[in-house]
């Protein structure tokens, strides 16, 4: 790292409002946006899925003091035929449909910044039109000769492990050097974990700002939030906040209700429940009439009810949810037997071995 780069700079509070956090990390993160900002250079930012690297080219560009605008292309979501024109504009006639001369991102971005989201995803055959252009500082318009001078800022960012396409032949090495002049390397939630309280605070009083009943979230509640993984990071952490407002208002939330209503997608309503379970039940007398099911097989939940819950909520983590019903019944099993495993083994029907073995794994007292 250069001299420049290990220098304390002042973070200044364009960055500072919008990088929530006090973790090292999140402190390293402000201090490079901070140091990158004010020079020309062209930023790279890496990190997973919903980290937050849409936001630092956000605060670079705020921290900038760039008086164009941030425009911003996602490469990832405009198909090929369309992005040349997209990022370079058209001349009158270049393509069927193209009836008037239209500027392109990158003269809208202009004295601003031009931040190409997903990178990684930028077809081959217009890496080495955008390597030109940044190159040349020109451009070129679809169906056109003349050079446009481009006076910008460039910002990418994606997810993808861009060393690997280059490995592959999917990205050019001659345009990866040249947008990767400072990368930035967003850090995932559970790198940064002791974040997540303020994170939230920072998001309830978002969607309080926004008039909305926001939830108080106990100890407890914390507790259980800082122990999931988060392999959607922030943006899914987000998607769980503005769960909670929806589902309790103005209430308080406990460890137990992060757990079960929260991380579970399980609604918090008694009648709710108590509807569900009576269907289930009612379901289980003419659906379930294999061998298994005798008297001595009380009604369970029925399986179908998962289709209604992806219905409503879109995604469930298979694994996890698995994992944790497993834990759940195993320690209600010990529990009702009071602690005797092998009477707990025969309730749960299995072998004496195997649940001491899943109590284990599952750090089961
Ligand atoms: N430090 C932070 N404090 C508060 N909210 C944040 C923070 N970082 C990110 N967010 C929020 O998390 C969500 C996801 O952020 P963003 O879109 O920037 O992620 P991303 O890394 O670009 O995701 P993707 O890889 O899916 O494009 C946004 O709603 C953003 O406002
Ligand atoms: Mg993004």
């Amino acid at each position: 790292m250069t001299k420049e780069v290990q220098k304390k700079e002042p973070v200044p509070n364009s960055i500072t409002k919008l990088i929530s956090g006090i973790s090292a990390p999140a402190n390293e993160l402000r201090r490079l946006m901070a140091v990158v900002a004010p020079t020309g250079s062209s930023a790279l930012i890496l990190g997973p899925t919903g980290s937050g690297k849409e936001l630092v080219a956000q605060g670079i560009h705020s921290a900038s003091g760039r008086k164009g605008p941030l425009i911003s292309v996602n490469c990832a979501a405009i198909p090929t035929e369309l992005l040349e024109s997209e990022l370079f504009g058209h001349e009158k006639g270049a393509f069927t449909g193209a009836d008037k001369v239209r500027a392109g991102r990158f003269e809208q971005s202009s004295g601003g910044t031009l931040f190409l989201d997903e990178i990684g995803d930028m077809p081959l055959s217009l890496q080495s039109k955008l390597l030109r252009a940044l190159e040349n500082k020109t451009i070129q318009r679809v169906g056109g000769d003349k050079e446009i001078k481009i006076d910008l800022r460039l910002i990418c960012a994606t997810h993808q492990n861009i060393e690997k396409y280059i490995d592959e032949g999917k990205f050019r090495a001659d345009l990866y050097f040249r947008i990767n002049v400072f990368p930035i390397i967003v850090p995932s939630l559970v790198e940064r974990i002791v974040d997540l309280p303020v994170i939230v605070e920072f998001m309830l009083n978002q969607l309080k700002g926004e008039g909305e009943n926001v939830p108080k979230f106990d100890q407890s509640a914390f507790q259980e939030l800082g122990r999931y993984n988060w392999p959607g990071n922030i943006r899914e952490l987000r998607n769980v906040v503005e769960r909670a407002a929806v589902l309790f208002g103005d209430q308080e939330i406990t460890g137990k209700n992060v757990q079960e209503n929260l991380l579970r997608l399980k609604v918090p309503d008694p009648q709710v429940e108590k509807d569900e379970i009576w269907e289930a039940t009612s379901q289980l007398s003419f659906e379930n009439n294999d061998e298994e099911q005798n008297d001595t097989n009380p009604p369970l939940p029925h399986p179908s009810h998962y289709m209604d819950w992806f219905l409503y909520f879109d995604n469930i983590d298979i694994r996890r949810h698995l994992i944790e019903v497993e834990e759940v019944l195993i320690k209600a099993a010990i529990e009702k037997n009071n602690g005797h495993i092998t009477k707990a083994s025969e309730c749960l029907r299995l072998n004496r071995t195997t649940l001491i073995e899943k109590m284990k794994k599952l750090s089961i007292n």
